[in-house]
């Protein structure tokens, strides 16, 4: 079956980027004139996603709303013969339908997951976390929907590698190898520390599923800090499905911290002649 539905949780606090997030939701904070879930959705928009779920709540609507269309500002944009702005606004959410569901309550990224079952049905889904922007000639999302649809199994999930000392910032798996950068999945841990860990290879929030995942997030406890945590569904589902962890290719920036956050900011400004010329001098003269 072709992957047509993304799920992407934007319930979080965001408490990283405090305190921007006590009123903007991390989401919608900007890598220059372009807020950080736009370039997200465009990666699932590039994979042949037509269908985005946004896990949303309390607070985050203007994330929805991003994505719909604005005829008072395209009225005034027309009158004032702004016309490239005009269709720049127009065509944020003309390609892909966005529905949203609500998490009530935050109590993890599984649990966050399960709220989108009643609009995923029985389709396979991919899942994009916004705390990354993947990049690369084949878009991040699209490599795993190529492997699913190839290795015809459960799931197929994004990985990297990390180096040792920072594997307790990610999900890590366990796994076979099959051939250059795939991997059948043994297992997979949250978060452990490196002296747990049993590889390198970190998960950075790019995922393909088949919808039996949804029986395995009502199986498991609270795992990691007290939430429900999606490696955990993923461990079991691994113990009784064929998952495949595939190494990405590409650029990721880890728009989550403030470091990969700027280094997200620097690599696009660089892309404009013009930015990359302030990019030069400001070193020049701060650094
Ligand atoms: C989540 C997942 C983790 C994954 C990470 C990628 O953690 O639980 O397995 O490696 O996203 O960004 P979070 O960063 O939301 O704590």
């Amino acid at each position: 079956m072709k992957i047509k539905k993304a799920v992407i949780p934007v319930a979080g606090k965001g408490t990283r980027f405090l305190p921007a997030t006590k009123e903007i939701p991390k989401e919608m904070i900007p890598i220059l004139n372009k807020p950080m879930i736009s370039i997200v959705v465009e990666e699932a928009v590039n994979a042949g996603i037509t269908e985005i779920i946004f896990v949303n709540s309390r607070g985050k609507e203007c994330i929805e709303n991003y994505f719909d269309r604005n005829l008072h500002l395209e009225n005034f944009l027309k009158e004032a013969d702004k016309n490239d702005q005009e269709l720049l606004i127009k065509d944020i959410g003309s390609k892909v339908e966005i529905l949203s569901v609500r998490q009530k309550e935050q109590l993890g990224l599984g649990h966050a997951i399960n709220c989108a079952r009643p609009l995923i049905g029985d389709e396979p889904f991919a899942v994009l976390l916004g705390d990354d922007i993947m990049e690369g000639e084949v878009p991040g999302i699209k490599q795993l929907i190529d492997k699913y649809e190839e290795l015809s199994c459960s799931g197929v999930i994004g990985l990297f590698e990390v180096p040792k000392s920072e594997t307790s910032k990610y999900g890590i798996i366990d796994g076979e190898k099959k051939t250059e950068g795939l991997f059948k999945l043994n297992a997979m841990v949250e978060k452990p520390m490196p002296k747990d860990a049993p590889s390198n290879l970190a998960v950075p929030g790019r995922y393909v599923f088949d919808s039996e995942i949804f029986d395995f997030l009502d199986k498991i406890p609270r795992g990691v800090g007290g939430e429900y945590q999606l490696t955990d569904a993923i461990e079991l589902m691994a113990k009784e499905r064929e998952i495949y962890g595939a190494i990405l290719e590409g650029t990721r920036f880890d728009t989550g911290s403030m470091e990969g956050y700027l280094e997200a900011t620097i690599a696009y400004a660089s892309r404009d002649e013009k930015l990359k010329q302030v990019i030069v001098d400001s070193i020049k003269k701060y650094i």
